[in-house]
């Protein structure tokens, strides 16, 4: 059985899978939403004290798997360094004290690999990531053999979401909360530009979808009437139904290029319903077989990484407690 630990950015969690048979023996996750909320975003050092509170009360409940053990794993990029190191300090003393060797997990592969929780790996698969971090196309041929094909230039899909919400005060994380006001407003209300519409790339970019969200919210709130619940609703709806066709826009050109046999969305952001639709479609259009991973392994989890972690203990592919290190991303999470 493997251990397996991630702290990347605002979920404590651990699980414990069964290296032979997939099974997910254990599995607990701890999150900081709450917390984090009143700030509209993670804040990178309380997110760290979180983990030092909640990783040990997790652990705990682990202890009688530990004479099964034959690895520690555990995220060590990309992420919040304070954050990532929690679990990294956690991983390391575990490892020195059970005597095991030690696994260095990507996050973004864990993403990938939610899909194959307690289920044998499908390859080779074209992959649409979206998470708070992170807005790319990857084609994968095997756990070693990736290739980001797109990706955002500037803000993520699930960020500009965090962002959005933020400007209306209606807390963090914004994906389900926009999600949610989005069913009761009109999503033609509010003129929005499709990002990179002209641009025959595939890649991505939000920030200036968000300044122009900014600017129609401002116009609102001077307005004589203020910014009422029915704009906010409003708001919502446009915004989402922009989002997501600039990532349908791309798409479609991606398809259209290479027809994917196999393809997926991961990432927290992929648990947006209206994405979900529209990327079925998409699938069925085109023959093409889609995965999803099952909601409550979309957002950050250690199940996920616990099964990258079972394929590199095949591989051998271990670190040292010297070697390994946590590696950041270039943005936080807020
Ligand atoms: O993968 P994840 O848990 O953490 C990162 O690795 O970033 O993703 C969290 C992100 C947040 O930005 C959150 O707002 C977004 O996923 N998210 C959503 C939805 N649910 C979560 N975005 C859009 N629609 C949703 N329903
Ligand atoms: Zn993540």
């Amino acid at each position: 059985m493997i251990l397996s630990i991630e702290s990347s950015c605002d979920d404590s969690s651990i699980a414990i899978t069964d290296s032979q048979t997939l099974e997910l023996v254990y599995h607990k996750k701890i999150s900081q939403e709450l917390q984090h909320s009143v700030y509209g975003g993670v804040v990178p050092e309380l997110a760290a004290r979180l983990h030092i509170e909640a990783l040990p009360k997790i652990l705990e409940e682990c202890e009688e798997y530990f004479p099964k053990l034959k690895a520690i794993a555990v995220t060590n990029a990309p992420g919040l360094s304070v954050t990532l190191m929690e679990g990294v300090t956690m991983a390391k003393a575990l490892a020195i004290s059970l005597n095991l060797p030690l696994i260095a997990v990507n996050h973004l592969k864990g993403h990938i690999y939610s899909l194959f929780i307690e289920k044998q790996e499908i390859m080779p698969i074209t992959i649409l990531l979206v998470s708070g971090g992170h807005t790319q196309i990857i084609e994968a041929n095997s756990l070693t053999d990736m290739k980001i094909i797109a990706s955002t230039i500037d803000d993520s899909f699930g960020e500009s979401f965090d962002k959005v919400s933020k400007m209306m005060g209606l807390g963090y994380p914004g994906g389900p909360v926009v999600q949610e006001y989005g069913l009761k407003g009109d999503e033609n209300k509010i003129e929005l530009p499709v990002p990179l519409r002209q641009s025959p790339e595939i890649m991505f970019s939000y920030s200036g979808l968000k300044n122009a969200v900014r600017m129609k919210i401002e116009k609102l709130e001077n307005s004589e009437t203020g910014l009422s619940e029915q704009d906010k609703y409003d708001v919502c709806a446009s915004f989402q139904k922009t989002a997501v066709a600039h990532i349908m826009q791309k798409t479609k050109k991606l398809f259209k290029q290479k027809a994917p046999k196999n393809f997926a969305i991961v990432g927290g952001a992929s648990a947006n319903i209206y994405l979900r639709t529209q990327i079925e479609e998409l699938c069925n259009t085109h023959k093409t077989k889609l995965f999803l991973s099952e909601l409550k392994y979309c957002s950050d989890n250690a199940a996920m990484i616990g099964r990258v972690a079972v394929e590199q203990y095949k591989n051998k592919d271990f670190i040292s407690i010297d070697e390994i290190d946590v590696q950041t991303r270039i943005k936080a999470c807020s």
